[in-house]
């Protein structure tokens, strides 16, 4: 049987810092530490000031600075972390490819092999290694091939332990998760070690909710929910379009789908498209997949979640133009929100940055205020496009600390994350600090449009016909 003392996490991103914290939380004697190669990263994690933790979660400052120097550690130096560990978890990025074979496509697992390859190398005793990195299907035998092969003689089993949390509801989702799901080997030796990874849930998860299972199905299951939850997203919003042009409303019909208990009434709301570090990577992932196996009907199938929300983005932008008598030039257009959605400080594949890319190619100048994103990172996230010069696009997207001065003189505002605090905003000082006809459009369907006609705007909101 296993015992675990010590457990490291590589990877202190926005998996392995939120996991490992609770984790930590709940197994006050267990010596938790999370590395990484990013030593930014890591001095941002051990700050004092809970404001400059490297991501924003609700929640996440009070436990960190709860367990943080107790039994849990933030740290650079993977080696020895690796070295002392019964137990280490894989929570490193895995980015679609951007060369190659499989570019666009794959999953590229090059961080997850450099692991691999590392943990083989410094690992003197037996380790249970867990996959929470989301990975293709299959990737726990090239792990299981480059530590046996590369490694100095010891055991090594191999765990799938995929993370279904939310950004913005990371700490509840771990607190109370639907299910843990742990694949392991089918072997005596591989039981017990799905014991021992189940066991520290156990601390505050019930037993009936950790599933184990084989190390394949795990795997796969992981890119299967998000297709899944993203399908959904794609469904509503090829709904709304067809709502806009129709006359019907968005809302009463996911609210009247939604009452069928076999659809269920989560994730439904239409949107500007979804955004987000897992969708589209996951996807595009199942796709090359089912591709490799030459399953062509399968990989189209769920290509069209992709092409529905390319195309629910584009329109978006396109709606603006031309409701701004086809002429965005040197207009002024104020965004809220710049997050893939709200509570998060994340921007990865933000419907928001391919929407300011558009308008920024018909020469519209773009004012932002987003609660917890800074300039910086929204032009970094623009120039990471690659659409034209990092100058143009600083001069054409301008960052504000409020939304009142982002909106001063706009010609349209355009709602992208669903943040509490625009609901709350003043609206009729809104209409009139801005250019008439004052147009607002609502990407996200938080706003009551009843409410803006009656002060004098002009609104747009998605699904609305
Ligand atoms: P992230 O980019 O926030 O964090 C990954 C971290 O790994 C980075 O800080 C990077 O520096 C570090 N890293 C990379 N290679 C390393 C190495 N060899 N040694 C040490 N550190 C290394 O990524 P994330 O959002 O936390 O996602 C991690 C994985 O979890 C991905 O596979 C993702 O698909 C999956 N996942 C993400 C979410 C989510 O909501 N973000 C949810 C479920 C699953
Ligand atoms: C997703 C999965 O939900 C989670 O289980 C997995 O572990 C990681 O990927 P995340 O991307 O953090 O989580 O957020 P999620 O709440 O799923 O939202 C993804 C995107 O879809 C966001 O842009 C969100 O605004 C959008 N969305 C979601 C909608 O547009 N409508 C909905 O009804 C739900």
């Amino acid at each position: 049987m296993y015992k675990i003392q010590k457990i490291c996490c590589i990877g202190a991103g926005y998996v392995g810092g939120p996991t490992m914290s609770v984790i930590a939380q709940k197994n006050p004697h267990i010596q938790v530490t999370v590395v990484d190669v990013n030593q930014q990263r890591i001095n941002a994690w051990n700050s004092q000031n809970m404001d400059e933790l490297p991501i924003y979660e609700p929640g996440l400052g009070e436990i960190v600075s709860q367990v943080r120097g107790r039994n849990l550690f933030f740290d650079t130096d993977v080696d020895r972390a690796i070295e002392e560990a019964d137990m280490i978890f894989i929570s490193v990025n895995t980015p679609t490819k951007t060369y190659g074979k499989g570019k666009g496509m794959a999953a590229d697992l090059k961080y997850i092999e450099l692991c691999a390859r590392q943990i083989a190398r410094v690992s003197k005793s037996s380790k249970i290694v867990v996959e929470k990195s989301t990975l293709p299907v299959r990737t726990a035998q090239a792990i299981k091939r480059i530590l046996d092969q590369t490694g100095n003689g010891v055991e090594f089993q191999i765990l799938s332990n995929p993370e279904f949390l939310a950004e913005g509801t990371a700490i509840k989702d771990l607190l109370e998760p639907d299910r843990v799901l742990i694949g392991g080997a089918e072997t005596e030796r591989g039981n017990e070690a799905i014991e021992a990874l189940a066991s520290l849930y156990r601390a505050w998860v019930p037993s009936d909710r950790i599933l184990a299972t084989n190390v394949w199905s795990s795997e796969l299951s992981k890119l299967t929910a998000n297709a899944f939850l993203a399908q959904r997203v794609s469904s509503i919003n090829a709904i709304s379009e067809l709502c806009e042009v129709s006359g019907a409303n968005v809302n009463e019909v996911a609210r009247a789908i939604g009452t069928d208990t076999r659809i269920g009434n989560r994730f439904l709301k239409a949107s500007v498209g979804f955004g987000g570090s897992c969708f589209q990577k996951d996807i595009l992932n199942l796709v090359y997949i089912a591709q490799s196996y030459g399953l062509d009907e399968v990989a189209q199938y769920w290509e069209q979640v992709i092409i529905m929300n390319d195309h629910q983005k584009k329109r978006f932008s396109e709606k603006i133009v031309t409701t701004l008598f086809n002429t965005v030039s040197d207009k002024k257009i104020a965004f809220l929100g710049w997050a893939f959605k709200k509570d998060t400080n994340d921007t990865r594949e933000s419907a928001a940055i391919y929407i300011a890319n558009e308008l920024i190619e018909e020469q519209a100048s773009v004012h932002v205020y987003d609660p917890k994103v800074t300039q910086m990172q929204m032009l970094a996230d623009l120039d990471y496009l690659n659409v034209r010069s990092c100058d143009i696009n600083s001069e054409r997207l301008i960052a504000h600390q409020e939304a009142y001065s982002a909106i001063e003189g706009a010609h349209a505002i355009a709602v992208l994350t669903e943040w509490d605090e625009f609901v709350c905003l003043d609206w009729k000082r809104i209409y009139q600090q801005m250019q008439k006809p004052a147009f607002v459009f609502d990407g996200r369907g938080i706003l009551d449009q009843k409410e803006l006609e009656n002060i004098g705007f002009e609104v747009y909101t998605i699904g609305i016909g």
